[in-house]
């Protein structure tokens, strides 16, 4: 097949996410290996990407191929009433990477309905309704969870769910509480929280929805004591704290789960992505005991056709052993210490377009301003730009608003690493 053979059918007879359909010209993606991937016609590109930020254990992986190979044979699918093995084993899996005090897994298709089914396990234990998440984050795309969202794909007039209700989260750099510091931040922001938990009042919120390291919304690293002090208000309050995990978790910052590097334990903790690197669709709530205690003698009432889908099950089982056996989280923090974060304080120190660089792991943002005194966010314009002239030289970015995400495969190696931060470096430098 020719790029042009793929171009004719794709955008003709498939309708696209988040876009107007008219004018998409989609690159075309035939194969892929590592952190590679290439066209039809054999031309690579560097994945800076892992497409949106999932593909944790980089492309044709053997292992977790060979899983999915081997399952498919033995058995396709089978319904989630069934006991299946591979599903046992999957579970076991995930919970050794949690921390201590959880108990189930609960099976999802991806990470929009792993946090609808967490709000509604809130709901239910609490006999609350409101869910409150912050305004810089992203859940997903279904009923509640683009209600959950802050950001601007959260519908308007809120037609989908109700009870929702936003707060502003820690963000340094353009903080809203006129912070100077972290502990400022910290400190203020959960200030914020406690008031909004106040006039809210406690006794009406069933949850509250947070991403360790919000993710699409800047890669903004939580200053200290801030996810503990959440995690306390939860406990004063009675509410139930729900974490997402579906891009920060499994690798993406260096950690198995991105909450091990700030000393909280939630009640529940939504996964997807980097679980299986999205070979094949899956998500989950991770459940702690007392939770998953609550409904042993009570219904809970939700469930999905292909929970624990057998195929999404045995690739659970391989990616996370191949992640465990060849130090594929290990070498996501290395990389992140050694090479992306050193690369990206020396762009901020060269280029005054570099505003703030953040990160951890494989988890890096670059944000590009305008004016540096006033943190004015690059424009539209020119970050379009910034996308086009990556991609002519063959690195696939994550680009977003007035970033440049930082996010390739944990298994990048240092001298593709150091590739993609040199191309990043040199298309900053012609600004
Ligand atoms: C933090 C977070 N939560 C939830 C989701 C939704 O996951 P999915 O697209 O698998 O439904 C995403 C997707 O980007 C995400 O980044």
């Amino acid at each position: 097949m020719s790029n042009a053979e793929t171009l004719a059918l794709d955008p003709a007879y498939v309708f696209h996410s988040w876009s107007a359909q008219g004018a998409l010209k989609p690159l075309v993606v035939s194969g892929g290996q590592g952190s590679q991937v290439w066209d039809a016609e054999g031309r690579t590109f560097l994945d800076f990407s892992s497409q949106l930020v999932n593909v944790n254990i980089g492309y044709g992986h053997p292992r977790v191929v060979e899983a999915i190979q081997a399952q498919a044979a033995a058995l396709a699918t089978i319904g989630p009433a069934t006991a299946n093995h591979e599903r046992g084993l999957a579970a076991q899996a995930i919970l050794s990477k949690a921390p201590a005090g959880f108990a189930k897994v609960f099976f999802t298709n991806g990470g929009a309905d792993a946090n609808e089914n967490a709000i509604r396990m809130a709901r239910h234990v609490t006999g609350r309704d409101k869910v409150l998440s912050t305004y810089r984050s992203y859940h997903g795309n279904t009923g509640a969870a683009i209600v959950a969202t802050g950001d601007w794909r959260r519908p308007a007039g809120n037609e989908y769910a109700v009870g929702h209700v936003h707060f502003f989260g820690p963000y340094l750099y353009r903080s809203e509480f006129w912070a100077t510091t972290p502990e400022e931040e910290s400190v203020r922001a959960l200030h914020h929280l406690r008031r909004v938990i106040e006039a809210e009042g406690p006794a009406t919120i069933a949850a509250l929805l947070v991403e360790s390291i919000p993710g699409t919304a800047g890669i903004l690293m939580p200053p200290p004591g801030y996810l503990a002090g959440v995690r306390a208000l939860c406990d004063e309050f009675g509410i139930v704290l729900i974490t997402d995990e579906v891009m920060a978790g499994f690798g993406r910052t260096g950690e198995w789960l991105a909450l091990d590097a700030f000393g909280y334990t939630p009640d529940l903790i939504t996964f997807a992505k980097g679980v299986n690197s999205g070979y094949v669709p899956v998500g989950g709530v991770i459940i702690s005991e007392r939770i998953s205690e609550f409904f042993d003698e009570r219904v809970f009432p939700g469930g999905l056709t292909y929970s624990g889908h057998p195929l999404a099950m045995a690739s659970i089982v391989a990616a996370l052993d191949a992640m465990e056996t060849e130090g594929i989280v290990a070498n996501a923090k290395r990389i992140g210490a050694e090479v992306i974060a050193p690369a990206l304080e020396k762009m901020a120190s060269t280029y005054d377009v570099v505003g703030e660089v953040r990160g951890s792991g494989v988890f890096h943002a670059i944000e590009l301003v305008s004016d540096r005194s006033a943190r004015a966010p690059l424009d539209a314009a020119t970050m379009a730009g910034i996308k086009s002239k990556l991609l002519e030289r063959n690195l696939l970015p994550f680009v977003q608003e007035n970033r440049i995400h930082v996010v390739p495969p944990c298994v990048v190696t240092d001298e593709e690493a150091h590739q993609g931060l040199a191309i990043i470096d040199d298309v900053l430098s012609t600004l």
